[in-house]
């Protein structure tokens, strides 16, 4: 069947500037790190992409190594777009990093101009695109002068690669200097991907008033906590769950009976508020707009529907916020 995407959807999605860039993002965007990969199913992958661009979401974020195996959640996505997309590429925003392990041998990872520059010729060409919108560094690299990263990253925008730059997981103070280099060179700093949700909330901390006094956009990335802000183990854990499966990053041992009664507490405020509780989670990171947009993962599309409704009810009274601070605290 050839998709044609839904009529309505720039209707209900909410779009907020990056910064003080002319780019609007939409407040929720989807993420292809977990369930688009070679070991994947290709039509679940392409159901979700579809139904996330028919509910408005125009952003798609993609890394070098995502899948697993690594290289192919963006091969899953080139399929993708080449199928369904190429009607809609100017109304999407596609974007990929290097930063993390790719291939053997010196350089084959970190941030060198070799590294970056390679990983992103392999990715446009997994891809099947002719440019990314976003091209970022994935993490800081402590032996690379951050003068070399950004200069790498001002010159993939001038080959006409990528459209905008960000970076990932830097410090308030590696940030800093990124926006100062990058202010040089001619390429302002588009956007920051932290993590960042009620369970982590590190950017609090320093890096939140950086991007903000500087005009820097930021997605925050995990702000279900990877599906422990939601109401799903709340009485176990279901066997097609990220815990329940072979992840590295979320296990069965981090769902103790201490964070399922947090987990509890909050989802009572979610049911007080009309709303589930990945709803309330992701409202609570885009509170008063200090973040540009949630970068939310799914496995089904049941998910992706239930959290784009999200900004349907984005506002909070004084006493939810305390409720939820007295909960996390706890
Ligand atoms: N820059 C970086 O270093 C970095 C690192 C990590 C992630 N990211 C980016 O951020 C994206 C999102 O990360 P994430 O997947 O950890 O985000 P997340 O939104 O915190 O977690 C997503 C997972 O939660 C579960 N879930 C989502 N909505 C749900 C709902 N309504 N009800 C119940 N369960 C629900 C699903 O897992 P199951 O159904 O499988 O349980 C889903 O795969 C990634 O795809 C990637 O693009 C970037």
């Amino acid at each position: 069947m050839v998709y044609e995407a839904a009529e309505n959807r720039y209707k209900s999605m909410k779009y907020n500037r990056c910064g003080h860039s002319g780019l609007l993002l939409s407040a929720v965007s989807l993420g292809l790190w977990h369930n688009f990969g070679g070991v994947d199913t290709y039509e679940n992958g392409r159901t979700m992409v579809r139904k996330a661009f028919d509910l408005g979401i125009t952003h798609f974020d993609l890394a070098n190594n995502y899948g697993p195996p690594a290289g192919s959640a963006e091969e899953m996505f080139g399929r993708i777009l080449k199928t369904d997309f190429a009607p809609y590429r100017d109304e999407m925003i596609i974007s990929t990093k290097a930063g993390y392990y790719m291939w053997p041998g010196p350089y084959g990872e970190w941030a060198s101009r070799k590294y970056l520059v390679s990983s992103l010729d392999q990715s446009l060409k997994r891809l099947g695109l002719d440019y990314v919108d976003i091209f970022y560094s994935h993490r800081p690299d402590p032996n690379t002068p951050l003068e070399e990263t950004m200069a790498a990253l001002d010159s993939i925008v001038r080959q006409g690669k990528a459209l905008y730059v960000g970076i990932s997981n830097y410090s308030a103070e590696q940030t800093t200097e990124a926006i100062k280099i990058l202010k040089q060179l001619g390429t302002p700093l588009l956007i920051h991907q932290p993590s960042y949700s009620m369970f982590n909330k590190w950017i609090e901390d320093g890096l939140q008033d950086v991007l903000q006094e500087n005009g820097v956009g930021s997605i925050a990335f995990s702000p279900l906590a990877q599906g422990l802000l939601t109401n799903k183990y709340l009485t176990g854990i279901p066997d097609d769950s990220r815990a329940a499966g072979s992840s590295q990053f979320l296990n069965e041992g981090q769902i103790t009976p201490e964070v399922v009664e947090r987990v509890r507490r909050l989802n009572e405020i979610a049911e007080g508020r009309g709303q589930t509780l990945s709803q309330m989670a992701l409202a609570w990171v885009l509170r008063e707009g200090r973040v540009t947009s949630v970068l939310i993962g799914a496995s089904k599309v049941s998910q992706i529907e239930e959290n784009v409704a999200v900004v349907n009810n984005l506002e909070f009274s004084n006493q939810e916020i305390v409720r939820i601070e007295d909960i996390l605290k706890s």
